[in-house]
């Protein structure tokens, strides 16, 4: 059993062995930053100041381009060899939510766009009402053990209701069947809240939010949230989609316009489909507008291209790394496990 020392706090918590460093955490109800908990997106990195770790689930392919002397770190992969002293932000807001497991019911099932269906889920009797930050996300528990991970696109409710935006992905078992037979009135058993992309309310900077498709659902979440603070802080919400017929809640967004310091931008990347709106890549989109980001926050959460694209490009515009907030919506950590081992397969 080797001890993992948090260099900022001083805060220490034994590993069993096999185990990893972001699992062990977890259990010490300390919270480290994640999303994928796969070892792709990079949401988990931080400073391997002392002692060494084996990658021996998946490899660690967010940390691919990084140099060796960064001496960076997986926390979602890395099993330590030695004991370790790590450099890592430590989301203490989310650390007094339990995590549990409870039967919700299917309260409502509309479309919201072509290949979106929305969903809001109520505790089943007797299950005492879920609680969450804004932008967390909760996992889908399948019958047979495997999960599927899917954002709030809420705050909490004191109805108890949890809203979620589901996108049907091609050859996708589970959001098949919620796009095809998912009923008003069936049960779903769910595990939450997860995840670290929360607001941040320990300055005062502008924010930028930047979603690509149903990322829009965990960025609703945190917008709303600093609306009702009645922040003054100024705000751009840049959301990306491929047709205007896919961004579900584009006049919701506009509304919020009146309610704060905010200007929301619509971004279409299919020019034949945008009706007049503004034609790009979102990323983009924020960088033409935005070319120094120095002095903002960033929150983004979206498909893994887009993530990709802003991690690299925002800080190559001045964005300090721990300013850059995200949740990458990446396929379910038994999905890629598969695939990794099929591209390990392939590198052996
Ligand atoms: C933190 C987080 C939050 C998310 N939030 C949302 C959200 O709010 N809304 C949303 O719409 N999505 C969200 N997602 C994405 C969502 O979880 C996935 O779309 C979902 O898990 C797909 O499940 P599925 O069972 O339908 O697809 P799966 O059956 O898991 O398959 C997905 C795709 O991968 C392919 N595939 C499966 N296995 C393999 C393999 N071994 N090798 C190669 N290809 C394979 C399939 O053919 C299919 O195309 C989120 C993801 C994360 C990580
Ligand atoms: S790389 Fe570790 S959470 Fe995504």
């Amino acid at each position: 059993m080797f001890t993992v020392t948090l260099n900022q706090s001083g805060r220490q918590f034994t590993v069993d062995p096999d185990e990893t460093v972001l699992e062990a955490a977890q259990r010490a109800g300390i919270a480290l930053p994640y999303s994928c908990r796969a070892g792709v997106c990079g949401s988990c990195k931080a400073t391997l100041v002392q002692g060494q770790c084996s990658y021996p689930r998946n490899p660690p392919l967010a940390l691919a381009g990084t140099s060796p002397r960064q001496h960076a770190v997986l926390l979602c992969q890395a099993v330590p060899t030695s004991d370790l002293v790590i450099e890592a932000r430590e989301v203490t807001s989310v650390e007094d939510i339990a995590r549990r497991q409870l039967n919700v019911i299917v309260a409502e099932k509309r479309v919201l766009a072509p290949d979106v269906v929305g969903l809001v889920l109520q505790p089943a009797d007797g299950e005492p009402r879920l609680n969450w930050l804004p932008g967390q996300y909760l996992d889908v528990l399948l019958d047979d053990g495997r999960r599927r991970p899917f954002s709030i696109a809420s705050g909490p409710q004191a109805s108890g209701a949890i809203e979620m935006h589901v996108r049907h992905v091609a050859g996708g078992g589970f959001t098949s069947w919620v796009n095809d037979s998912l009923k008003v009135g069936d049960t779903l058993r769910i595990e939450g809240p997860l995840g670290t992309f929360v607001p941040r309310e320990d300055a005062e900077r502008p924010i930028i939010f930047m979603a690509g498709g149903t990322g829009f659902a965990p960025v609703k979440a945190i917008v709303e949230h600093f609306l009702d603070l009645g922040t003054q802080r100024p705000m751009d919400v840049y959301w990306g989609a491929r047709s205007v017929a896919d961004l579900y809640l584009k006049e919701m967004a506009r509304g919020w316009e009146m309610r704060a310091p905010l200007r929301f931008h619509p971004v279409i990347s299919d020019a034949e489909q945008a009706d007049g709106l503004r034609v790009g890549l979102v990323h983009e989109a924020v960088l033409d507008d935005h070319p120094d980001l120095s002095g903002h926050d960033v929150y983004m959460s979206g498909p893994p291209a887009m993530i990709d694209a802003g991690r690299k490009l925002f800080l190559g515009a001045g964005l300090p790394e721990d300013r850059l907030y995200y949740d990458s919506f990446e396929y379910a950590p038994d999905v890629l496990a598969q695939i990794l081992a099929g591209r390990a397969g392939v590198i052996e």
